[in-house]
């Protein structure tokens, strides 16, 4: 197994990100043995404590999330590695203490200069950090690799990305941007491009000639909870559909690569993002619906204005559904539609692929219909795949009756797959950057976002339309009931 030599700097050290998913995560690869020796993590946040206090309260976070429970003889090995430092990004003369410090610690765990910067903060200081680890020369590339790893969301909109891509790049340059987006970490969406590419009874029909429509699904039931100030900047249309829907589409459609190294892999994607068909504000009114949660029906749950940190007038949208035209030879005529929303009835991620019924099938079920087939990807919470196909009813009748073959991948008790982060935090250390998002994949999937942006701005929102709780608005529904379908809510 290959070993990482490096110092890894959180900053934003203190924040839920590092305590819910980036520490545990580094503890579960310290016990597959994939973190070296020579390895230390500062992190790095504003409020003042000691590192014996900031171990120990990453200690209680590892309890609560690591998927694997605890283990006090591993967590000691790693917490031996473990810095806390205070610093105010915004301070000057404080990175130069801060280069210090961290060159001290290079030598005592021989990490030969390599640094992995992760920016854990929230977006407006992505470029006051970037900017001042220029200035101070703590990202200069003299004697080991000096990468960032950047959060989501990259940008408000195409012009706000593009700036802050120049201002990053002139310090780190393209090659060691890594612009995360933990969805394609995840198992499952790995096992996409696997499940198309490795099998023959999937590629020669994955397309217009026998799939009449493919449903992406990401729903959750939980509300904002504290994340509210967050969320009011960004809403469902930024926080989820630029980032990680549209990659879960791009995977979904894209031609097979020539190869399977990175950016072969990225230009296919690239090519699906170009394909998006722009809508003019007349055509997002009609194929993109947005809404926001209520109360419950009985009042267990609060509205999202009523959260923590929105605004009580909050015209932010907590739910998305939309159809989505992919231009190419392939997807003519295949309409995409993709939903996402919080406080939703149920909590899944999914991709439906629906087939189109055979033309004048022999057998129909017993509702002398012909019943299509299906394919299910399952990514969260089950991961797995769910296929449905026709057999024969059982006894004298020669009807068809639709059944089901169901492989789940975390059912058995025991196994739980690793953690997105796991695998993005190794590969940014390791330098593979397949599953990280090159700019050009930001730069289309913002013209795409940009496009409803710009045609919501002219509307003020009916808010809210949909109870928590519950499918989304009416006007998702009849969004896809106009083409004669049905959302797939089982
Ligand atoms: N949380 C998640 O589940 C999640 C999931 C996906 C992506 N993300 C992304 O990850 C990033 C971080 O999110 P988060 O939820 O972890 O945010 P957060 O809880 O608000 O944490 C922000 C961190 O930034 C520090 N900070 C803020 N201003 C500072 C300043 N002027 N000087 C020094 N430190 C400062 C805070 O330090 P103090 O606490 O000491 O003030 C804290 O450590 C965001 O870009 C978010 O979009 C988060």
């Amino acid at each position: 197994m290959e070993e990482t030599s490096n110092a890894l700097v959180i900053f934003g050290g203190t924040g839920d990100l590092t305590k819910r998913k980036l520490v545990p995560a580094l503890y579960n690869l310290k016990i597959e043995k994939l973190l070296s020796k020579e390895f230390f993590i500062i992190s790095v946040g504003r409020r003042e404590k000691s590192t014996e206090e900031f171990i120990e309260e990453m200690k209680l976070a590892v309890k609560e999330f690591s998927r694997t429970g605890f283990d006090e003889d591993i967590w000691v090995c790693l917490s031996e590695r473990i810095y806390y430092y205070q610093l105010d990004f915004s301070g000057t003369d404080t990175y130069l203490e801060f280069e210090n410090y961290l060159c001290n610690l290079e030598h005592k765990y021989n990490t030969k200069g390599n640094r992995l910067f992760y920016l854990a903060v929230s977006p407006e200081y992505f470029g006051i950090i970037v900017e001042k680890l220029h200035k101070y020369g703590l990202a200069n590339e003299n004697g080991g690799f000096k990468r960032v790893v950047i959060e989501k969301p990259f940008g408000r909109n195409l012009e706000s990305a593009r700036k802050l891509s120049k201002q990053i790049t002139h310090t780190f340059g393209e090659e060691n941007i890594y612009r995360i987006d933990h969805y394609l970490g995840k198992e499952m969406l790995q096992n996409i491009m696997v499940m198309r590419f490795a099998n023959t009874f999937f590629e020669p029909i994955w397309n217009n000639k026998y799939i009449d429509n493919i449903q992406i699904n990401s729903t959750e039931t939980l509300g904002v909870s504290e994340r509210g100030g967050y969320y009011e900047k960004s809403g469902a249309l930024r926080d989820m559909l630029q980032n990680h829907l549209l990659q879960l589409l791009a995977l979904t459609a894209m031609e097979p690569p020539a190869r399977l190294d990175t950016e072969s892999v990225r230009d296919e994607k690239v090519k699906v993002f170009k394909g998006l068909k722009i809508y003019s504000d007349e055509e997002v009114t009609q194929n993109v619906v947005r809404g926001q949660y209520d109360t419950s029906v009985n009042g267990e749950y609060v509205a999202y204005r009523d959260e923590l940190r929105t605004a009580n007038d909050s015209e932010t949208e907590t739910f998305i559904a939309l159809k989505v035209e992919v231009e190419n030879y392939r997807w003519e005529g295949v309409p995409f539609y993709i939903r996402t929303g919080k406080r939703m009835k149920k909590k899944s991620i999914e991709v439906i692929i629906q087939f189109k019924s055979l033309g004048k099938s022999l057998y129909l079920n017993e509702l002398n219909e012909s019943v299509p087939n299906q394919l299910i990807i399952r990514i969260q919470p089950t991961e797995g795949i769910y296929l449905r196909f026709n057999t024969k009813k059982p006894g004298q009748e020669n009807a068809a009756i639709p059944v089901s073959m169901d492989f789940c991948q975390n059912c058995e008790i025991g196994y739980k797959s690793p953690e997105a982060y796991e695998k993005l935090l190794r590969d940014a250390m390791l330098g593979e950057k397949a599953l990280f998002t090159r700019w050009d994949e930001v730069e289309y999937s913002w013209k795409f976002i940009d496009a409803i942006g710009k045609a919501w701005a002219n509307n003020i929102p009916d808010f809210p339309n949909y109870k928590a709780n519950s499918y989304g608005p009416k006007a998702a529904d009849d969004l896809i009931r106009r083409d004669g379908r049905e959302w797939w809510n089982e």
